[in-house]
């Protein structure tokens, strides 16, 4: 993919809205980001995200390892792990890349907020007796990467995969530069904003919620914020603002920056209509009892639901972006 600068991407936007764009790039993936959460937040759902039960991680990574199984070879062979090599992998979940990877013998650091996703990834690692995992709770931009990482700092290989759900992200991607060691590269992978998931929730909110569903901030906003970074890293006096502010050690050479565009399936599946329902009543929160919004469940169940081989299957295109950063 042929990657424009930041002031290219900046003087395309100021043409087509013929305003001059005075907002970094980071400025607004985190007003996008923050107004994401805040329409999650209005939904009155009991959880802001739908990771944080035991139920939910031990589904996660039941669903993962089956039907997104393409999705985690993809970056596994990306991430070329070999006998002692140092991992981190940020927003690691129930630990769907960290056991494989750390089975092919990785000192794998997984940090991630959510305790439920940690236990579960504890006890599926000794329970296959993987070694080499070392947890860390917390959310990224929450921790201090200098004290709370282990002794596998530096890192030879950083990921992030659907799991940039942050805002300061310019400060989070500074922190994933510091952890990384010279020679070593960062993965991150995110969505490429619109998909007929994200369509289907624009069309569900109103119903469910009366008001608008707002996406999170998409792939191509997040490779301007890197190439932002990368430019800001460029200017030695930036550099210094930014070493300042990084606190510690940033790359003396300038990271390269590869966009790769991959395209998915996400695929979920579920033993009948009833678990079904119960899952996305669970998922939405909606009570049984509320009859006008189990309709409105239902109806988007009967749309999208399609069988397959005796189970039901909820399917749709996952479009995202590889953005590798070399340090
Ligand atoms: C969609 S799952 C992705 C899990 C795994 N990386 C994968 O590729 O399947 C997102 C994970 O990111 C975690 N997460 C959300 N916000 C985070 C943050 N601010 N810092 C670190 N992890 C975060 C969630 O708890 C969840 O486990």
């Amino acid at each position: 993919m042929q990657i424009p600068g930041p002031s290219e991407i900046k003087a395309k936007s100021a043409l087509e809205h013929g305003v001059a764009i005075t907002r970094t790039a980071a400025e607004r993936w985190d007003e996008q980001m923050r107004a994401w959460q805040q329409c999650q937040a209005a939904t009155g759902r009991r959880g802001l995200s739908a990771w944080e039960s035991a139920r939910a991680a031990r589904r996660y990574w039941e669903q993962v390892c089956s039907y997104q199984q393409e999705r985690l070879n993809f970056l596994i062979s990306r991430l070329q792990p070999a006998a002692g090599k140092r991992i981190l992998d940020i927003g690691s979940g129930p630990g769907v890349m960290a056991i494989p990877l750390a089975e092919s013998g990785a000192r794998v650091t997984a940090v991630d907020p959510s305790p439920a996703m940690l236990e579960l990834l504890k006890h599926i690692a000794t329970e296959r007796g993987v070694a080499g995992i070392n947890c860390l709770a917390g959310r990224w931009e929450e921790l201090d990467t200098l004290q709370h990482l282990d002794g596998n700092l530096p890192y030879q290989a950083v990921v992030a995969s659907l799991s940039l759900l942050m805002v300061g992200i310019r400060d989070c991607l500074l922190k994933m530069m510091q952890a990384c060691s010279s020679g070593g590269k960062i993965y991150l992978l995110w969505g490429r904003g619109k998909n007929h998931w994200t369509e289907q929730l624009s069309q569900l909110y109103p119903e469910l919620y009366g008001f608008q569903y707002l996406p999170k901030p998409g792939a191509g906003l997040l490779l301007e914020v890197v190439l932002e970074l990368r430019e800001g890293l460029a200017g030695s006096k930036t550099n210094e603002n930014c070493r300042k502010s990084a606190g510690c050690d940033l790359p003396s050479a300038l990271p390269e920056v590869e966009a790769e565009e991959v395209d998915f399936i996400y695929r979920e599946s579920f033993d009948s209509a009833t678990e079904a329902l119960a899952h996305f009543l669970d998922y939405f929160g909606v009570e049984e009892a509320d009859r006008p919004r189990v309709a409105i469940i239902e109806e988007f169940l009967r749309r999208n639901l399609k069988t397959h081989n005796g189970s039901l299957l909820l399917e749709h295109p996952l479009p995202a972006l590889l953005i590798t950063i070399s340090i």
